[in-house]
């Protein structure tokens, strides 16, 4: 007799545990025992949604035209609203019916892209460090993945380069995300057209994820992959509403590019989940034709932050510039320190939540990261803390 099933199923076992899920359980332990923990770890904007979103979603909410299954594919407002929204800031155009496609946050995109795209066997190539995503939704659909590391001597940039011809041939789908989490760093229009020009050799599908693309500072602009020339024939970008308008809690983003590969993944996604609740959807519409008024606000914010982590750190003997972009400071670890190690000391000694670079991936080993998303008066007393600190 077969029993009760007690164990996953086996491809569970081929992934690890979500970092942050191991972290968040140490921080939950210490707060239960009294300690006043500053959560450093995740990068959850504290800011509000701005007013005219949540009005928008209030209404919405009321009228039960909204209460009933959205289209799987979003509603035609939202697909024109994204599609303005890329003429505007990239001077991209879509076509709204087939090249844009609505998802329940990006990660939804992301960590269901390779199930629509690959098959068992095939290479997915990814960052390391990244975010985890990218190799737990490979591992899931039965593919192999290759490790592209970024390190600081390339700018955090992969080396095409070192890409073996056998993976090359091989690979089906590569992962890229810049502004980067976590490293921090951006990618340049010369370092994006040979990504495409890679991918179309080898025949991949460039995948671009680029929720950080809005939080970039002292006028710095962030590129889209679909900018680039010829990007359209062999690449998909994964946006987000989460983190250009406070949004992480809201579920909504989105997927574009490519149509028949948009297209494979509407259609797997017709199985998984039933669309975006509609008045989630409405609010979105209303914070894209909202102009940028608020997510400059924010970064100005961030921005202001990041000198006060910089000059912290730099008085206690790091040598760091502010990045140019993202709400991320990514910074290696004290000698004598592995990044799991430096983590652990700094919450058990000035009870601040900091996240080990080796949970992004093995060659984030030596790195920490630390997200300016708490507030200010939160993040002042954590950089009180560290200057404490005692190595
Ligand atoms: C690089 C990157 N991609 C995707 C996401 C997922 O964002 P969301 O699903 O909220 O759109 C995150 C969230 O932290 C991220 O850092």
């Amino acid at each position: 007799m077969k029993g009760t099933t007690t164990a996953g199923a086996q491809r569970l076992n081929l992934i690890p545990p979500y970092h942050s899920r191991r972290s968040t359980r140490k921080v939950q332990e210490k707060r239960r025992a009294g300690v006043d923990v500053i959560s450093l770890g995740i990068g959850d904007p504290d800011l509000p949604t701005p007013k005219r979103i949540v009005s928008v979603l209030q209404e919405a909410a009321a009228d039960p035209a909204n209460h009933r299954y959205p289209s799987y594919f979003g509603l035609g407002e939202l697909r024109e609203a994204i599609a303005n929204w890329y003429r505007e800031r990239f001077n991209v155009a879509f076509d709204p019916g087939t090249e844009i496609l609505p998802t329940l946050g990006s990660k939804d995109g992301i960590s269901h892209v390779p199930l629509a795209l690959v098959d068992p066997g095939d290479m997915v190539l990814a960052p390391d460090p990244g975010y985890t995503v990218y190799v737990t939704g490979a591992v899931m659909a039965g593919a192999e993945t290759y490790t592209m590391p970024l390190k600081a001597e390339n700018h955090w940039l992969p080396d095409l380069d070192a890409i073996p011809s056998s993976v090359a041939e091989r690979a089906r789908l590569m992962w890229l995300n810049y502004p980067n989490n976590p490293t921090a760093a951006v990618a340049e229009r010369e370092f994006l057209e040979r990504a495409v020009e890679f991918c179309r050799r080898h025949g991949i599908v460039l995948c671009h994820d680029a929720p950080y693309s809005e939080i970039a500072f002292d006028g710095y602009r962030p590129l889209s992959l679909l900018e680039i020339e010829g990007a359209k024939e062999v690449g998909l970008e994964f946006h987000s509403l989460s983190k250009t308008y406070n949004m992480t809690g809201w579920r909504i983003g989105w997927v574009c590019g490519r149509a028949d590969l948009v297209g494979l993944i509407g259609q797997l996604k017709t199985n998984n989940d039933s669309g975006i609740f509609q008045a989630v959807q409405w609010a979105a519409i209303e914070a894209l034709n909202g102009g940028e008024a608020e997510t400059f606000a924010a970064c100005e914010v961030y921005a202001r932050r990041h000198r006060l982590v910089a000059e912290t750190l730099n008085s206690l003997g790091w040598s760091i510039k502010p990045p140019r972009a993202t709400f991320y400071v990514w910074a290696p670890v004290p000698p004598g320190y592995d990044s799991i190690g430096f983590a652990s000391h700094v919450l058990d000694q000035v009870a601040v939540n900091i996240t080990p670079g080796v949970g992004f991936g093995a060659h984030g080993e030596g790195y920490f990261r630390l997200s300016v998303t708490a507030p200010d008066a939160r993040l002042a007393e954590a950089m009180d803390r560290l200057r404490q600190l005692k190595l």
